[in-house]
C-alpha cells in the first residue's frame, strides 16, 4: 500500500504544519458549533483506515468509478483524445492513481500525444508516482507537480501551452459543501482556457440506507477513521482526548444529498491541547466531514454555472456514480 501523508493539507513540514494544525485544531473546538477540517483526516494511520474502507463491502464509490474506468475505458479514452490535439492530462490529488492507470494504458495505446502531470500536496505520492509509472507504462510522459491544486495548475500552464484535461475523480469534491464545491469549480475555470477539458467524479443521491451504510460500516473502519483524527491530535499536538468518550454519528438527509460525521462527546469533559483547555459538554458534537451526493443534472448544472458545457456523462451500471465531462466554453 502506498503511504500518503497528508495528501489535502498544506505543503508545509514540520513544526510549520504543527503550529497550522495547531491553530486549526484550536479555532474548530472553540467555535459552535464544534468542528476539525476533514483534510487531517489523512496521517499515516487515516491513509490505512481510509484504504481499508475502501475495501469494506458498503464502501461503493470506489467500486463504483472502478468498474467506469475499467468497462469504458475506451469510451473515456476517446473523449478525452477528442480532436487528437497534443494535451497535459492533469490529475488532481493523484494518489496511488489506481483508476487512472487504467486510462493512462489505453490512451498510450490509442498512441495519443499526452503528457501526464500528476499533482499531489505530498512529494512521497509524487516520487512514488514518477518511479514506478514508467515501469508499469512503458512510454508514459509524464512530470509530476507537487504542491496545492491551483498553483499546481498555474505551474502546468508555464510548462506548456498544450490544451489541458484534467482529471478531479474519486468525488472530492463531495468533501467540500455545496456552495464551496461551486467556487472550487469557478477557479478551476479560470485556471483552464476555452476547449480544455474536466472530468469530475461525482456520487450521486441513491437509496438513503446505501449512503449511510457506506459511512457507516459493520467493521467499523469509518468509527476508527474518526476517531483517529483525535488520536492524531492526542500523538501530534501533545493532546489528551480520551476517545472511548467520544462516539461516531453519520447521518444522510436524502432531501439535502449531504451525508455527515460527527463525534458526539459522551461525558461533559475537557481537554488539553496546544496550552489551552476546550471544554465539551455531555451530547455536544464535533462535526468532522461532508460527504456531498448530488443527482447528475445538479452535478451538471454546477459545471455549467462554472463556465463549462457538460458533453459526456459516463455512469456505473447502477447509477450510483459518475464521472462527468466539462468542456470549458
Ligand atoms: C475521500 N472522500 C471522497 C471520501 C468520501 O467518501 O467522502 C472520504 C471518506 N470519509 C469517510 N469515508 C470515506
Amino acid at each position: 500500500m502506498l503511504p500518503i501523508e497528508n495528501t489535502a493539507t498544506s505543503p508545509l513540514t514540520g513544526q510549520d504544519f504543527d503550529h497550522q494544525f495547531c491553530e486549526d485544531v484550536l479555532t474548530g473546538l472553540k467555535a459552535t458549533p464544534k468542528y476539525l477540517q476533514a483534510k487531517y483526516f489523512y496521517d499515516a494511520t487515516g491513509d490505512e483506515l481510509f484504504q481499508q474502507i475502501m475495501n469494506c463491502p458498503e464502501y461503493y464509490p470506489t467500486d463504483c468509478e472502478l468498474e467506469i474506468f475499467t468497462q469504458q475505458t475506451k469510451a473515456l479514452a476517446k473523449a478525452l483524445i477528442a480532436d487528437g490535439s497534443a494535451f497535459d492530462l492533469i490529475e488532481l490529488g493523484a494518489g496511488d492513481a489506481m483508476k487512472s492507470t487504467y486510462l493512462l494504458r489505453e490512451l498510450i495505446s490509442q498512441q495519443a500525444d499526452f503528457t501526464y502531470l500528476p499533482i499531489d500536496i505530498s512529494g512521497h505520492v509524487i516520487n512514488f508516482l514518477e518511479e514506478t509509472l514508467p515501469v508499469t507504462l512503458p512510454g508514459i510522459k509524464l512530470k509530476g507537480l507537487t504542491g496545492e491544486y491551483f498553483n499546481m495548475m498555474g505551474e502546468a500552464a508555464r510548462i506548456s501551452p498544450r490544451r489541458k484535461v484534467v482529471l478531479f475523480l474519486g468525488s472530492n469534491i463531495g468533501n467540500m459543501p455545496v456552495a464551496e464545491a461551486e467556487e472550487f469549480c469557478l477557479e478551476l475555470r479560470k485556471h483552464l482556457s476555452a476547449g480544455d477539458r474536466v472530468l469530475m467524479g461525482v456520487d450521486l443521491k441513491k437509496n438513503p440506507h446505501t449512503v449511510l451504510a457506506a459511512y457507516n460500516d459493520a467493521a467499523g473502519y469509518t468509527r476508527r477513521f474518526n476517531l483517529n483524527l483525535l488520536e492524531r491530535i492526542n500523538r501530534q499536538l501533545n493532546a489528551n482526548f480520551d476517545v472511548s468518550k467520544f462516539e461516531h454519528y453519520p447521518t444522510y438527509d436524502p432531501e439535502t444529498g449531504s451525508c455527515k460525521s460527527y463525534l458526539i462527546s459522551l461525558d461533559d469533559q475537557k481537554v488539553e491541547l496546544c496550552d489551552e483547555t476546550v471544554t465539551f459538554r455531555k451530547d455536544e458534537y464535533i462535526f468532522m466531514e461532508i460527504s456531498q451526493k448530488y443527482t447528475v443534472t445538479e452535478a451538471n448544472q454546477m459545471g455549467v454555472h462554472a463556465g463549462f458545457k457538460p458533453t459526456v456523462n459516463f455512469s456505473d451500471s447502477r447509477n450510483w456514480f459518475l464521472d462527468t465531462l466539462w468542456l470549458a466554453i
